[in-house]
């Protein structure tokens, strides 16, 4: 088969470790592969590149995609669908391995349903996909998280001052919660559960009764206080599948802390750094193994499916399903940071 490759949505580290794995199983297995540029951008504009050995080797620690990205949604005006489903005819695709989160994977279902054979994988440092216990990149991002905080802990104890740390996390706070439980943080303020501010400043009154001169809050750029109508946003303008751009609730807290207690607070936006460089080893591993069994998959026949990690197992989800809601942080995980609050 002619196997079309894309990467969509936000970029993350071990993008090129799963196209890496994707062509050099599927060589071996006697298919030729498509790079398809930007996401599904490259689709509707086909955009494509072809992928060979060659092209692909080198790639297992290199940071971001070499087919690019795009935030594009292929389906939502007519006329972009028509020249995606035109362009898959031209081009001779007759698969496609999709590596995305939730938006391109949703598209990626929307296709299957169309009769086009699509396989998904679970991309983003988010890990708020369902159907998958981890998604690659997360393991990345967690890990500079909690260099970062490392660094900010002496320099905040220095100062005796309160530091902000706001992480990404759009909907769900994982990273917060592994990186801030990970760097040692006094608070994690994660979107599933809105924050009082109130509360929030009692624990770093408590922290400083205790004889601690100094607090580090990690809080999800999706976080956001009782009080407010809903997330803290840059502006209102929203990306092709409806999102705005988070960010300035470390900002907001910082200033609130500072106001309330009187005591000197700063922030820090850890933002985009969380996405760039090299994978760690277990997402090498991860993304590894991942198209491995995604190009399997298709050799297969089994269309429709999104490669899962269960325990230590790679198996495979529908995607339909996988897509349907996000993973939120789960209670149990978020009772055992909270023990550490304060
Ligand atoms: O990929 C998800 C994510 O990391 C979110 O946490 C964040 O809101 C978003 O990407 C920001 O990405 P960009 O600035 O590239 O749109």
């Amino acid at each position: 088969m002619n196997i079309g490759i894309l990467t969509g949505g936000g970029d993350c580290p071990g993008l090129n470790a799963v196209i890496r794995a994707v062509v050099k199983r599927g060589l071996q297995l006697g298919h030729e592969f498509t790079g398809i540029r930007e996401g599904w951008r490259g689709l509707v504009e086909a955009k494509t590149v072809k992928l060979d050995r060659g092209s692909v080797s080198g790639l297992l620690p290199l940071g971001g995609t070499i087919l690019g990205t795009s935030r594009t949604n292929p389906l939502k005006k007519p006329e972009d669908a028509e020249k995606l489903f035109r362009n898959l005819e031209e081009l001779k695709i007759d698969a496609l391995v999709c590596i995305g989160g939730d938006d391109t994977l949703s598209v990626a279902s929307k296709l299957h349903d169309r009769g086009i054979k699509t396989v998904g994988v679970p991309k983003t440092i988010d890990n708020d996909l369902s159907g998958t216990d981890f998604t690659f990149g997360f393991d990345t991002a967690v890990s500079i998280v909690t260099w970062a905080l490392d660094r900010l802990h002496s320099t905040t104890e220095a100062h005796q001052r309160v530091m902000v740390v706001e992480v990404m996390g759009r909907h769900a706070g994982w990273i917060a919660v592994y990186g801030g439980l990970a760097g040692g943080a006094d608070v994690i303020l994660i979107p599933e559960q809105p924050f009082d501010v109130e509360e929030v400043c009692n624990y770093v009154r408590k922290r400083r009764e205790a004889g601690k001169y100094f607090s580090l809050i990690v809080a999800a750029e999706g976080a956001y206080p009782k009080e407010a109508a809903g997330m803290i946003t840059k502006d209102k303008t929203l990306d092709s599948f409806g999102h705005v751009k988070l960010g300035g609730v470390g900002e907001f807290l910082a200033t609130e802390i500072e106001k309330r207690l009187g005591l000197e607070s700063r922030f820090v936006v850890l933002g985009h750094l969380q996405r760039g460089g090299t994978p760690t080893a277990y997402d090498r591993v991860l993304a590894t193994r991942f198209g491995v069994k995604a190009i399997e998959l298709l050799n297969d026949g089994k269309y429709g499916r999104m490669v899962a990690l269960r325990g230590n197992n790679i198996l495979d989800v529908s995607l339909k399903e996988a897509t349907e809601k996000l993973k939120t942080v789960d209670l149990e995980m978020l009772r055992t940071a909270q023990i550490f609050f304060g």
